[in-house]
């Protein structure tokens, strides 16, 4: 079957050569950053890192070898700037920092386009905002690379950018290791609602709900930890590689009997319509705006970036059962 609507930037449009005379800035020494910036450089760049003058990853990159500038000097002297610091910041790293550094032909590249459609920042007259977003954090992206591979990733502009200007984001997206067959383009709306949707309901947040729920109610019916870990939480990858090759039906297809009878019949009485319902209301506050403004306020007062780990009893068992399975084994 194919993707209804999907479109995939042709691979034999993607001309790295046209990045060749630019200078790459990129803002931020992260997950992102660091993995961006090293694959650059074995593609052939060479980026300028943009990072306040405090800022705890300036020695990372100083290590890595590369030149370091604050972010407005690194702005000033580039024709490409990848704003990859944390979203909740681009704001005020736009109004306060590089909004005076910033030139008109500039292009400015997002790897997530929450700032840009929740209008924390808006887009100058002659700047083309385009998007780069990698389905991956950024230490997977690296390791792929170096060893051949990629990732996919999200491509668009904004519908003030130049028409011309996504052919720059496929040559960044190919320079910084995403695969040249699966640059899919998306518009920043799809990709700001559908992200942080995808990441909240499903992919982090829904699933450690998930894993802690199956784990806490096998633990306090008296299986032993160890035990509810295995069974619950330690064989994820194995199915989650299932499903990204054969799809639900096709691991469904390649798990034992039992498995199949039982869970094809539990499916619908854990994730139900009351669940598709709490889904909803999900996506109605993301859409609306309303999470990335308690994004914003809490950011301020410092809740948002406290670790998840003190969480409960339950979840710090997990995370010390999955220190001591992940050295005692390679699986
Ligand atoms: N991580 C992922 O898996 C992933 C995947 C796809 C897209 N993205 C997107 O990539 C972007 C970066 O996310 P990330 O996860 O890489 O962030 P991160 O790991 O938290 O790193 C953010 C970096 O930005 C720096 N920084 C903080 N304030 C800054 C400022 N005012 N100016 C310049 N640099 C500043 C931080 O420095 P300090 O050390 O001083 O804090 C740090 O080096 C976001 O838009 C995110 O949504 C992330």
């Amino acid at each position: 079957m194919k993707a209804q609507g999907m479109r995939i930037y042709p691979a034999r449009r993607i001309n790295l050569a046209i990045l060749g005379n630019k200078r790459i800035a990129i803002l931020g020494y992260g997950s992102q950053g660091r993995a961006q910036a090293l694959n650059l450089r074995d593609s052939g760049f060479e980026p300028i890192i943009g990072l306040p003058t405090g800022s705890r990853s300036r020695q990372r990159a100083f290590s890595d070898k590369f030149r370091i500038k604050t972010p407005s000097d690194a702005v000033k002297d580039a024709d490409i700037v990848a704003v990859l610091a944390p979203d909740h910041v681009h704001g005020e790293l736009f109004a306060n920092d590089i909004g005076k550094a910033i030139h008109p032909g500039q292009i400015f590249i997002f790897a997530h386009a929450l700032s840009v459609h929740f209008k924390l920042i808006e887009q100058p007259t002659g700047i083309d905002f385009l998007l780069v977003a990698p389905h991956a954090p950024g230490l997977r992206m690296r390791e792929r690379f170096m060893r051949g591979g990629s990732v996919s990733a999200f491509i668009g502009k904004t519908d003030k950018s130049s028409e011309k200007s996504l052919r720059f984001a496929a040559a960044y997206a190919k320079a910084i290791g995403c695969n040249h067959r699966a640059l899919i383009v998306s518009s920043f709306t799809d990709e700001a609602i559908g992200d942080i949707f995808g990441e909240q309901a499903v992919l982090c947040g829904g699933l450690a709900g998930l894993l802690k729920a199956g784990y806490k109610t096998l633990v306090k019916s008296g299986i032993p930890p160890h035990n509810a870990y295995l069974e619950c939480i330690y064989q994820l990858d194995l199915i989650v590689d299932l499903i990204k090759r054969y799809g639900i039906g096709g691991m469904y297809e390649r798990i034992s009997l039992t498995a199949r009878y039982g869970s094809t019949r539990a499916e619908n009485k854990i994730i139900n319509a009351q669940s598709e319902k709490a889904m909803g209301e999900l996506l109605k506050g993301i859409k609306s705006g309303k999470f990335v403004k308690e994004l914003l306020k809490n950011s301020k007062k410092g809740v948002a970036a406290k670790p998840a780990r003190a969480a409960n009893t339950y979840q710090q068992q997990i995370d010390c059962l999955a220190r001591r399975f992940s050295s005692i084994s390679d699986q």
